[in-house]
């Protein structure tokens, strides 16, 4: 598949998309963002695929949507027409874990896509931020919602009011970030992240996402009984069988993904 805005690329058994309009700062375009659904769903069915990371340039994982694309919309164009954001739940619906490699700028409806994917591993010049309120407009893809989950209503109200951006050594204390890497260490160590997932059983890791997503849509009585239910249900996969065996026989596991 030949994409436009994006490069796209496996290592082993973890796929790697990079967002590719350096001149943009990896601003957001329907285009774009098709072109990510396209991929992201393509590792999604790939069944050689246990891992999918989300990455940017050195100097932008994304600056936001495209101010230039949607300065002269109308509310008709886009409500109606759903403009902007129509096609970026998209990464909401992949089984499989998706990271965020981010270094500098994740801002708008970048900070938004860092935070729709599983988890976000941080460069040291990661900087995130919702500036929509200075563009005369407000977040359109999460940021009001996914930010005060992710770091509490205090920072978000902060971050969403004044506009300022987050630092990586913030956005790690304030729990946005699971982590802080060196610059010139990002892929890399995400990439460490991402085979030692896909190196479990895919079935399990994906009842792990679902789980903890869960969290977030649930009572914390329907989560535990939800969690209980698949945690059951790792008991008939053979997977768990060749795990617990593995480690009686204190051998590593070879999972098969049944
Ligand atoms: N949309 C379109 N183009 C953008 C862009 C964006 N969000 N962000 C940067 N660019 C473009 C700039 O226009 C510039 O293009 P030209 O060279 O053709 O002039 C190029 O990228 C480089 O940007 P700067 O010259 O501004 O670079 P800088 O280093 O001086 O500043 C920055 C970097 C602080 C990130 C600054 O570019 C900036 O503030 N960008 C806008 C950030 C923003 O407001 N994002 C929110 C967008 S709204 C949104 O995302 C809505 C939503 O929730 C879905």
């Amino acid at each position: 598949m030949n994409y436009e805005n994006i490069v796209v690329e496996t290592r082993e058994k973890v796929g790697i998309i990079q967002l590719n309009r350096p001149k943009a700062l990896n601003a957001l375009n329907d285009k774009l963002m098709d072109e990510l659904g396209t991929a992201l769903t393509d590792f999604d069915a790939d069944e050689d695929i246990g891992c999918i990371i989300l990455t940017g340039s050195e100097k932008a994982f994304a600056a936001g949507a495209d101010i230039g694309a949607m300065a002269n919309y109308t509310f008709m164009d886009v409500y109606k027409g759903e403009y902007i954001t129509r096609n970026w739940e998209q990464i909401r619906r992949i089984r499989k874990p998706v990271i965020a490699a981010v270094a500098g700028y994740a801002l708008g409806g970048g900070c938004e896509l860092a935070m729709m994917c599983d988890f976000i591993i941080a460069a040291e010049t990661a900087k995130f931020g919702q500036p929509e309120i200075k563009l005369g407009t407000i977040p359109g893809a999460g940021g009001t919602q996914r930010l005060p989950r992710a770091v509490s209503k205090a920072k978000a109200m902060d971050m969403c009011l004044t506009g300022r951006m987050m630092d990586a050594a913030e956005a790690e204390r304030a729990g946005l970030v699971s982590r802080i890497v060196p610059a010139d260490k990002l892929m890399e160590e995400t990439l460490v992240a991402a085979t030692t997932i896909a190196s479990m059983s895919l079935p399990v890791v994906m009842m792990v996402k679902e789980s903890i997503n869960r969290a977030y849509e649930m009572t914390l009585n329907d989560g535990v009984q939800f969690e209980r239910r698949l945690f059951h249900s790792t008991f008939a996969t053979e997977d768990q069988k060749e795990g617990m065996k593995a480690f009686m026989e204190k051998r590593p596991p070879a999972f098969r993904n049944l």
